[in-house]
């Protein structure tokens, strides 16, 4: 069996830097036509100068026959100020700012520390329209940490919603099926990306027979009555959910660690694995609007013409592939995906 879907896009992406840069990008830039590149490097991206830099970097990185277009994004901070976010609305190849409160995740520690400090800037985001990217979970230590996003959501989501009634808003990598009512729910200008990880699966994944360190992300995967609230959302036509990998490459040696790295590879077969759910929810006809066309509508970009073939034919996932100097391990690594491209066009 085949299915040809316009290119998808992916609406939530870690690349990376340096060495390991040309590594992980190869495989997206397969896959998918453009991708929010996610700023939280280490120094983070909170300057329109360095957003361009590094955008150079990425394109510099890709392989020669790639037709892919990184659509950047700054890092929001306490300093942030109303010029930048001016500067990023003029420059066109800055499409988001990304609130990561302080200490929620991987390079989160320049984030922001109270969402008074940043009002400024979102009165500014809101007139000039560009959306806010949100990492919603709290941060705060005495809250379980299964709770987290749905303590943001009526911590902080709601009210920021309510305060600027105009700001586009992506709530990231949802979890939860509170996660998902509130995006149903809300008002106009909100939406989601969902992950493949968090579709295909529960937190079940990280203990099976031991501790499994490359099931471990941020927010961390939650119970299944979760996981089918999401792929009720993702499969459901409803053009607030879209597709966002949050593909997170880490090294081995930093994953497989007494305190290991949050984050999971899927760039290496980011639609492919979509694909496996959209087929098991019996709504593969529902893929393409997920992948190809919700994500460009909410940013206001055009949707791609090209497209993409997949063929049900299954195919080995090495156990690791190279990231720079070290190795990463992708889902999958050792296992089989059901899917695989056949074309581009
Ligand atoms: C991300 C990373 O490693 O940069 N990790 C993750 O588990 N998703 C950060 C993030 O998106 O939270
Ligand atoms: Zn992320």
């Amino acid at each position: 069996m085949r299915i040809t879907i316009t290119r998808p896009d992916d609406w939530h992406l870690h690349v990376r830097d340096g060495d390991v840069l040309a590594h992980v990008l190869a495989h997206t830039a397969r896959r998918f036509a453009r991708a929010i590149i996610m700023p939280n490097l280490s120094p983070p991206v909170v300057h329109v100068a360095d957003a361009h830099a590094y955008r150079e970097r990425i394109l510099a990185a890709l392989p020669g026959d790639a037709r892919f277009e990184p659509l950047m994004t700054l890092y929001l901070t306490d300093a942030t100020s109303p010029n930048e976010i001016e500067r990023a609305g003029d420059a066109e190849f800055v499409h988001a700012v990304k609130l990561y409160p302080a200490g929620a995740t991987t390079n989160s520690a320049s984030g922001v520390t109270d969402m008074a400090h940043v009002y400024n800037v979102l009165e500014k985001m809101q007139r000039i329209g560009l959306p806010l990217l949100v990492h919603g979970e709290v941060t705060a230590p005495e809250i379980d940490v299964f709770d987290r996003e749905k303590a943001f959501i009526d911590g902080s989501l709601t009210r920021l919603a309510d305060e600027f009634p105009a700001l586009r808003i992506v709530f990231e990598h949802i979890t939860t099926l509170e996660a998902v009512q509130f995006v149903r729910e809300a008002r106009a200008g909100i939406a989601a990306t969902i992950t493949c990880h968090h579709l295909l699966h529960s937190r079940n994944a990280m203990f099976v027979g031991g501790l499994r360190p490359h099931y471990y992300c941020l927010p961390v995967l939650k119970r299944e009555t979760h996981r089918q609230a999401l792929i009720e959302a993702a499969t459901s036509g409803n053009p607030r959910f879209f597709l966002g990998t949050d593909s997170a490459p880490h090294a081995r040696q930093a994953k497989e660690n007494a305190c290991g790295c949050a984050g999971v590879y899927t760039a290496h077969a980011g639609i492919e694995l979509y694909t496996e759910v959209f087929e098991t929810a019996a709504a593969l006809d529902k893929l393409q609007a997920f992948s190809s066309e919700h994500g460009a509508d909410f940013y206001r970009v055009p949707r791609n013409h090209d497209t993409l073939t997949l063929e049900r034919r299954s195919w080995s996932v090495p156990a690791s592939y190279p990231f720079g100097d070290a190795t990463v391990q992708p889902l999958r690594a050792g296992e089989s995906v059901n899917w695989q491209i056949v074309e581009t066009g």
